[in-house]
């Protein structure tokens, strides 16, 4: 079978090459040298298997043919992901995400959405990708760290710059340098947020991670400020798209929108049905720690796998009529894969919920007239690795 994951068929509907991997190659090898695996069991078992490590310092190792711990961007990630992969180190950052103000998400996101939305409603139309999909998340988290969003940093372009640095492909010397500004410039923006809370607790996340504490361990300052800046790269765009991806796929299936309407009960499933059906982080990542067979496959220590969540999610053998966006699906014994499983679990799932259902909740309610034109003409960001919308243009 002959796949091109770059193509724009591809990555405006992917699910019916998938629903061909799932039956014909379902560790398909890649061109790469990595592996695709596209089975809901298989996904679900090498999430689950400690054969697999998320090395992300391996992979751009293999991007660019050099350690890249030199390169701001990049040590941010690789320190980041080396103390995620201590069980006891993520346990703390878990701690902190759900001790004191952070509690009170849903409350801090509303307040958001309502100091965005009252920004612009007067206009008419707007594209809401930048006007509110982009911006929430990035004023969500800043006020979870209890700090301005104007305060002397635009976070919202430097994590833009950053994030570059997550991409699957090596960034020419141009965009390396823009990453590496982008890094240098948050990390020193967190260094001084840091010694400022250091001085003065309080109830925000900053602290809650200052202060965190298990058995004695608590995280370096150096790993504070690498959450920090990965929270704002990982949080943002994958929200902002679940967010326009959900609004998207109610204007597409209208009934599905009026049955919302008429059972707002059904905000929770409408949300989760959109994760399952249209995934805003469609792929993750692991390297092999070692040669293993599995299902006849030989797979190579070292070697690169990648595990399509968002097939997976469409897989026939665990959700009923898969392709079918349905609000009131029925639960099933097992749950979709939108945010991972096991020990890498997504950090802000709860919190990327609770911004999509409280966003698009929002919107209806302030917003009655809200209208999509030419839906079906919408552009997708070029890349198989996130899914999202180039920008989204309504009017009301
Ligand atoms: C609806 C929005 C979101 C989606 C669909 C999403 C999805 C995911 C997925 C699929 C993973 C990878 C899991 C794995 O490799 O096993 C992940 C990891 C992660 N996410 Fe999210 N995410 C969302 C929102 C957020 C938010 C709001 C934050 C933080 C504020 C966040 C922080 C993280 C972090 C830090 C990780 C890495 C966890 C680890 O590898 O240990 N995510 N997310």
């Amino acid at each position: 079978m002959q796949l091109d994951l770059q193509s724009p068929e591809f990555i405006a509907n992917p699910y019916p090459t998938y629903a061909r991997l799932r039956e014909q190659a379902p560790i398909y090898p890649l061109e790469s040298g990595a592996w695709l695996i596209t089975r809901y069991h298989d996904v679900e078992y090498l999430l689950k298997s400690p054969l697999l490590d998320k090395d992300v310092s391996s992979i751009y190792v293999q991007l660019y043919g050099r350690d890249m711990n030199d390169e701001p961007a990049y040590r941010i990630h690789n320190n980041f992901w080396a103390s995620m992969s201590s069980l006891g180190r993520r346990k703390l950052v878990v701690k902190a995400l759900n001790a004191g103000r952070v509690s009170e998400v849903r409350a801090l996101v509303q307040k958001s959405a309502d100091q965005l939305i009252d920004k612009w409603i007067e206009l008419g139309q707007a594209d809401l990708m930048n006007v509110f999909a982009y911006p929430l998340p990035v004023q969500v988290i800043c006020n979870m760290l209890n700090i301005e969003l104007e305060q002397s940093l635009d976070f919202f372009a430097e994590t833009k710059l950053m994030s570059r640095a997550a991409e699957p492909h090596p960034l020419n010397a141009a965009e390396l340098n823009e990453a590496n500004t982008g890094a240098l410039r948050l990390e020193m923006f967190f260094r001084e947020i840091c010694r400022q809370r250091g001085e003065q607790l309080g109830e925000d996340l900053v602290s809650q991670l200052l202060i965190a504490e298990e058995g004695g361990e608590r995280l370096t300052e150096d790993e504070i400020i690498s959450n920090l800046i990965v929270l704002f790269v990982a949080g943002y765009g994958t929200t902002a798209n679940a967010l326009c991806n959900t609004l998207r796929l109610l204007f597409l299936y209208p009934e599905q929108r009026e049955l919302l309407i008429a059972k707002p009960e059904l905000l929770s499933n409408a949300v989760d049905e959109a994760l399952r059906f249209n995934s805003s982080a469609p792929i993750t990542f692991r390297t092999a720690m070692e040669s293993f067979e599995f299902n006849g496959v030989q797979i190579g220590a070292g070697d690169g796998i990648f595990l399509a969540l968002d097939s997976a999610n469409h897989d026939q053998e665990i959700f009923v009529e898969p392709d079918r966006f349905w609000i009131e699906r029925p639960l099933t014994v097992k749950k979709p894969l939108t945010f991972g499983l096991g020990s890498h679990y997504c950090l802000g799932a709860k919190l990327g919920t609770v911004e999509v259902e409280v966003a698009v909740e929002t919107l209806f309610r302030r917003l009655p007239n809200l209208i999509i034109d030419n839906i079906d003409q919408l552009k997708w960001q070029p890349t198989w690795i996130f899914r999202g919308l180039e920008s989204l243009p309504v009017r009301w």
